[in-house]
């Protein structure tokens, strides 16, 4: 049988036997080290003022950003969530014309690879604008929302951006960049449609652990956040993983599948990008900083579809359509009524009341066409 405990009396064994009893205190000592440092970091961000309940928007994997100050003026962040070129450049060329370049940035996230430049865009602001790592997207999926908040994460490197306008390739400006740019930033609110939503079974009962059913909202995604809010979004690591898993779009109803479609039609059919910001702001306590609507107008149709379900549709403005009555009539509506809490907003900004609506969709190439040389 081995033993461990040496023979009593030799001199050498003792020193030996003493020096390791040295290097055992000093390895405990390391690691009662080493666990009160990990302990620290922990207790760190449980109570870091970030954090909601110490969980919502933990800044893990994302490098933090400066926000100590910066030069110059303050800018807002113009991000383009496209599909894949923009058609409408040739009216953004005529508004950032107008524009001082040191009151406003362009970030665009358009399909894996994409590069804009003199083959694909006519519009110089535009070159090279677009993300580096964007992602296949889905209309309608989570990889919406995913590519909103990649777009926000690249705008927050700069610091002097305060503002973040999101805008679809559809989408264009109803007045010229001073207008814009005096409103968003007249605001120390965001521009966030958000409203109690509770008809549409679009609320997954799973989620329940992590998002009350109190706290799902429901609205526009095409947003105007300030930067505390765009942070919220950017970072949020709890509410986005839920919706990843249980807010899905249901398959679309097939008619040859008969009876297999009633059970598909009490599935919940969610859509990401109409619940997301709203729900997250929501959770985080923020609907005090908000101005609760958009400021990017659209115009919903309903129609029937083959399969006898009515859905609501975006309007595109054509050449027809796009006719300065049509606009002058957008530009003034000054309020919005929300039916499911009967709830009339009168459109505020900074207290004054204000045309609702900065920007529009959808348009088509020819009804932008048509604004361009009729004046916006
Ligand atoms: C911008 O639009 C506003 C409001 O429509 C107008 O009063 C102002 O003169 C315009 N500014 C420029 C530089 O065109
Ligand atoms: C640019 O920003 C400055 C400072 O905020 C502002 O005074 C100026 O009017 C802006 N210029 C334009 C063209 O919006």
């Amino acid at each position: 049988m081995m033993k461990r405990a040496p023979p009593v009396s030799s001199s050498l064994f003792s020193k030996s036997q003493n020096l390791w009893l040295i290097w055992k205190l000093l390895i405990i000592l390391s690691i009662i080290f080493l666990v009160m440092t990990l302990a620290r970091i922990q207790f760190y961000y449980d109570t870091s003022p970030q954090s909601y309940s110490g969980r919502v928007h933990r800044r893990s994997q994302l490098p933090m950003i400066d926000d100590e100050g910066f030069e110059g003026n303050p800018r807002i962040a113009y991000l383009f969530l496209v599909r894949r070129d923009l058609p409408l450049d040739f009216l953004w060329q005529s508004f950032f014309e107008n524009a001082d370049a040191a009151n406003y940035s362009i970030y665009v996230h358009s399909e894996p690879g994409f590069i804009l430049d003199e083959t694909t865009t006519r519009s110089s602001f535009f070159f090279n604008r677009q993300l580096s790592n964007s992602i296949k997207v889905d209309w309608g999926e989570s990889t919406m929302i995913e590519a909103e908040r990649l777009l926000l994460q690249a705008a927050l490197e700069n610091p002097s951006n305060q503002r973040f306008i999101l805008l679809s390739d559809s989408c264009v400006p109803l007045y010229n960049f001073t207008y814009i740019y005096n409103y968003l930033m007249g605001s120390s609110k965001s521009f966030v449609d958000s409203f109690l939503d509770m008809k549409e079974g679009r609320y997954n009962p799973r989620m329940s652990t992590v998002i009350p059913m109190r706290k799902w909202r429901k609205g526009s995604q095409w947003t105007a956040l300030i930067r505390s809010h765009a942070k919220v979004v950017a970072y949020d690591d709890v509410i986005f993983p839920v919706f990843k898993k249980l807010c899905k779009r249901r398959p679309p109803l097939d008619s040859s599948k008969g009876k297999q479609n009633l059970k598909l039609q009490k599935q919940h059919n969610c859509i990401p990008d109409e619940h997301y910001v709203q729900t997250l702001l929501a959770m985080n306590d923020l609907e005090g900083e908000l101005e609760r609507r958009t400021v990017t107008y659209t115009l919903w149709i309903q129609s029937a579809t083959n399969m006898e379900t009515k859905s609501w549709h975006p309007v595109t403005y054509n050449y027809a359509t796009s006719n300065p009555q049509q606009i002058k009539n957008i530009k003034g509506i000054d309020h919005v009524y929300y039916e499911t809490e009967h709830r009339t907003e009168w459109c505020h900004s900074n207290a004054i009341l204000v045309p609702c609506f900065l920007f529009a969709r959808k348009f088509s190439r020819d009804g932008a066409m048509r604004l361009l040389t009729q004046g916006v």
